[in-house]
C-alpha cells in the first residue's frame, strides 16, 4: 500500500499514519519528523530548517525532494509507505511522480483530510499545552502562517491529484476513530473494486 495523506496542520496526518502503520504494515514517511530530527541533530539541513519551521514557511523543494528520494531508496519502504506532509507543493508532487515512475511504482490513494481552520487552532493549542510547547511552531501566530501557506501552496496539490482522479477526501472533524474508520472504508472500497 502506497498512500499520501494530505491535510492542513493539525488535520491528523500523523495520528492517522500511526493507525495505518499498525493496520497495513507500511512505514510512515513524515517530512516534518525528518526535519525535526535534523534540527535536533544539528545537521546542515536542520540548521536551515529551524528558522523556516518556526516561521511556518516551507523548506525549498529541492531539499525536500532529495530527502524523500533518499528515503524511498531504503529497503523498509518496499512493503509500502504513507507519506505524511509530502508533497506540499505542485513541484514536489511532480517530482514524486517522476521518482515513482522511475521505480515502476504507483500510488494506491491520495487521501485529503479536511478540518475547519477554527478547529485546527483548538487542536494545536491543546497539543502545545499538553506537550509543554515541544514544537516551536505550535503557536497561534505560526499556525496562522502555516494555514495560509497550506491554502496557497498545498491546496493546489489536492487539485493536482483531483484532476488525475486520484484524490479521496475524508471529513477530519470527527473523532480520531471516526476519521480512521472513514479512511479504512475508503481503502477497502478501493481494494474490492
Ligand atoms: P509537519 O510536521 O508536516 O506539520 P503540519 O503539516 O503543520 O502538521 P502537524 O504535524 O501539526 O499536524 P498533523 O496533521 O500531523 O496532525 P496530528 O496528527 O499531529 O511540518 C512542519 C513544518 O516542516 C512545515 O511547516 C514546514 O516548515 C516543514 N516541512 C515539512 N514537510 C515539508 C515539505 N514537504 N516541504 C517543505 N517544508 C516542509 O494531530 C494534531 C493534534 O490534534 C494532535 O494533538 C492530535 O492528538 C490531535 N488530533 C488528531 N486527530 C484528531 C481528531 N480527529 N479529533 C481531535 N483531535 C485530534
Ligand atoms: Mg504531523
Amino acid at each position: 500500500m502506497r498512500l499520501i495523506l494530505l491535510g492542513p496542520p493539525g488535520a491528523g496526518k500523523g495520528t492517522q499514519s500511526q493507525r495505518l502503520i499498525a493496520k497495513y504494515g507500511v512505514v510512515q514517511l513524515s517530512t516534518g519528523d525528518m526535519l525535526r530530527s535534523a534540527v535536533a541533530a544539528g545537521t546542515p539541513v536542520g540548521v536551515r530548517a529551524k528558522a523556516i519551521i518556526d516561521r511556518g514557511e516551507l523548506m525549498p523543494d529541492d531539499i525536500m525532494i532529495e530527502l524523500i528520494a533518499d528515503r524511498l531508496s531504503d529497503a523498509d519502504t518496499a512493503s509500502g509507505f504513507v507519506l505524511d506532509g509530502f508533497p506540499r507543493t505542485v513541484g514536489q508532487a511532480e517530482a514524486l511522480d517522476e521518482l515513482l515512475d522511475g521505480k515502476h511504482l504507483a500510488l494506491d490513494a491520495v487521501i485529503e483530510i479536511t478540518v475547519d481552520d477554527a478547529v485546527l487552532e483548538g487542536r494545536i493549542a491543546t497539543r502545545a499545552q499538553e506537550s509543554g510547547g515541544a514544537r516551536g511552531d505550535d503557536t497561534l501566530e505560526t499556525l496562522k502562517r502555516r494555514l495560509a501557506v497550506y491554502h496557497a501552496q498545498t491546496e493546489p496539490v489536492a487539485a493536482y491529484y483531483r484532476s488525475r482522479e486520484m484524490l479521496k477526501t475524508v471529513d477530519g472533524m470527527g473523532t480520531m476513530d471516526q476519521v480512521g474508520e472513514a479512511i479504512d472504508t475508503l481503502l477497502s472500497a478501493r481494494t474490492e473494486a
